[in-house]
């Protein structure tokens, strides 16, 4: 995983929001960016994930859940819209609201609950919800570039 020019000095500061932009030039690159992301974050912490259809969000999820120390796979819980893992170091909460027709759907699984709890949530197709996303949180995009090749992936991560 590199970062876009060099690293550090590429998270700066706009508007007052952190953001860092990463490189991803592989899957597994891509995997380690969210296990580094799961092994430092704190419980109460949401995070939204944005991208199209295969953009790698669900992977990212994974290397997230691996990061929090969760042993169990994770996979998409897009028939489910939300998957518990509790066996991490924090209770991992794994949306995934593709198949959400209305953000009022969010209410039937008690999502409140989780996104203002102690756990980490982390959100898949995050934008379809937008308008009940907690003002505070790190959202993640992940972007292709066709001139960079198949497996590029472009991932911003920016706090609000
Ligand atoms: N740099 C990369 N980062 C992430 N995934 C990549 C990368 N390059 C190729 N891929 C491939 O893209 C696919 C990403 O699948 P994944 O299920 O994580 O996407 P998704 O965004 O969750 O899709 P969906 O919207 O359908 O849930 C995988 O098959 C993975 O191998
Ligand atoms: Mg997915």
């Amino acid at each position: 995983m590199r970062e876009q020019n060099g690293g550090p000095a590429n998270a700066g500061r706009e508007n007052d929001r952190v953001r860092s932009v990463y490189q991803s030039h592989s899957p597994e690159e891509t995997y380690a960016l969210g296990k580094r992301l799961g092994a430092s974050c704190s419980p109460g912490q949401v995070y939204t994930l944005t991208g199209d259809l295969g953009a790698g969000k669900t992977l990212f999820a994974q290397g997230f859940a691996a990061g929090l120390g969760i042993s169990e796979p994770v996979n998409s819980p897009t028939f489910t819209v939300l998957q518990e893992y509790d066996t991490g170091r924090y209770p991992f909460y794994h949306f995934d609201v593709y198949r959400i027709a209305d953000p009022e759907e969010m209410e039937e699984v008690g999502w409140e609950d989780y996104i203002y709890g102690h756990g980490v949530s982390l959100i898949e197709w995050a934008e379809l919800v937008a308008e009940i996303l907690p003002e505070h949180r790190f959202c993640i995009k992940m972007e292709r570039d066709p001139e960079k090749g198949p497996d590029y992936r472009r991932i911003t991560v920016e706090e609000k």
